[in-house]
């Protein structure tokens, strides 16, 4: 074993030891066009046992799986040096950094951040607390604190929304705001997750958050103030308005959960013009690619796998939610695709995780993006794509000036 790595993981197995552990990143893949970019290693409780979680980010998507610590400390001293050339880890007390090159680098510093971050996961089993009083008052949890006996997959999900979200805010830009974090939640529905949101930055993060639920039922919106007022939410407000016709501020995060067929295409445009550092879209129903989808026009072998509807529906929904995924990523965005929860709590399981590029796309990376969009819809005869619409219409009106954010360019 190399001169580096040797004290490196000793320092990971006494992070282990003593439950100082944050977080564990490995980093800088060996093979430069690996798809598997990075693995992000977490302490957490399962069934009362701690393990690490180990998430394996790919360009599109992750993967997540849970091991006892000797197995994960195997699996980090296989991997580092032979796929992975860097390696990032935070303790309650230090950031240690390793670099393996031509030479290598063990650098370590005192890190009071770490302690910050380590707080959070300490809490991680409560990152939704099933106390909290709007769980109460939304039915999820009983005056005890229980969840309630047909709300378990309510709860899950909204834990599972949590982690998404805390996640993707981590490794944003957004956890050193000092100024109050926006966020809007497209078609809110019940509040659920945009009350979980809005309790997680300031309960947890400790930050000032203004939350706005978006939704247009007027019975729900008015359910949902009056809850947020009885929990003492000053930054958490509803309005009843359709998603397409509400004027959002510039946003940090937007969440559009389940918003129904193209309604989740309004939503995803609506984070991009309000410059939305973070989109997180559960898609759910999806009627506008299905009749498109025709298998006596498409060649074969697709054609065998259309003419079957049950097939076709599933393709008209992955081909739509594949194109969101590009359409994004061509408005200047990384997207992954992430289970949101299991699929045996419901079909709709699909998370679109987007966050902001720093820096703009070069041209033939957009010329790059144009084609494969043009070829995707090809394939399937897809001629009308909302998010695709409803950016191209942005552009155009751009150019007339009455847009407030510029777009890239369609
Ligand atoms: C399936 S519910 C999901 C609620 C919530 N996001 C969740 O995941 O728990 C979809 C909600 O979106 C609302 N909705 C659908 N289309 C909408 C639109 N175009 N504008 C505003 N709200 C919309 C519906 O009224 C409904 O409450």
């Amino acid at each position: 074993m190399n001169d580096a790595l040797s004290p490196f993981l000793s320092r990971l197995r006494s992070s282990l030891d003593d439950g100082s552990l944050v977080q564990l990143t490995l980093g800088h893949p060996s093979a430069p066009a690996s798809p598997l970019r990075k693995l992000l290693i977490r302490p957490v409780t399962i069934r009362g046992e701690m393990r690490l979680g180990v998430v394996s980010r790919f360009v599109t998507r992750d993967e997540t799986k849970n091991y006892p610590f000797p197995e994960a400390v195997a699996l980090v001293q296989a991997r580092l040096g032979s796929e992975f050339l860097s390696a990032h880890l935070f303790t309650q007390s230090e950031e240690v950094q390793l670099e393996l090159g031509k030479k290598h680098r063990l650098r370590v510093t005192q890190a009071a951040r770490a302690a910050a971050t380590l707080e959070h996961d300490r809490r991680r089993v409560r990152w939704v607390a099933p106390q909290s009083r709007y769980l109460q008052a939304l039915e999820v949890t009983d005056s005890r604190g229980k969840v309630r006996e047909r709300m378990g997959d309510k709860f899950r999900q909204i834990e599972r929304f949590v982690d998404l979200l805390a996640s993707a805010f981590h490794e944003s830009t957004l956890a050193g705001l000092d100024r109050p974090l926006v966020m809007a939640d497209m078609g809110s529905g019940k509040g659920y997750l945009t009350f979980a949101a809005y309790d997680y930055f300031e309960r947890v993060e400790k930050m000032a958050a203004q939350v706005t639920g978006v939704e247009s039922r007027d019975d729900l919106t008015r359910l949902c103030n009056r809850v947020a007022q009885e929990c003492g939410f000053s930054g958490l407000r509803f309005v009843c308005s359709p998603i397409a016709d509400y004027p959002l501020p510039a946003l940090d995060i937007l969440v559009a959960l389940h918003a129904c067929n193209t309604a989740t295409d309004d939503a995803l445009y609506a984070g991009v013009r309000a410059n939305a550092a973070i989109i997180l879209a559960a898609p759910c129903c999806h009627k506008e690619a299905r009749p498109q989808v025709d298998h006596a026009k498409a060649a074969e072998p697709l054609r065998d796998l259309l003419r079957h509807g049950l097939f076709a529906e599933r393709h008209a929904e992955m081909a739509t939610d594949a194109l969101r995924a590009l359409l994004l990523e061509r408005a200047g965005y990384r997207v992954r695709v992430s289970e949101f929860v299991a699929a045996e709590h419901t079909a709709k399981n699909v998370m679109l995780i987007a966050t902001r590029r720093r820096t703009p796309l070069p041209p033939e990376a957009i010329a790059d993006f144009d084609q494969r969009i043009a070829q995707l819809k090809t394939f399937y005869g897809i001629q009308h794509h909302r998010l695709e619409q409803l950016l191209m219409d942005g552009r155009q009106l751009e150019g007339s000036g009455a847009s407030p954010v510029p777009l890239p360019e369609l």
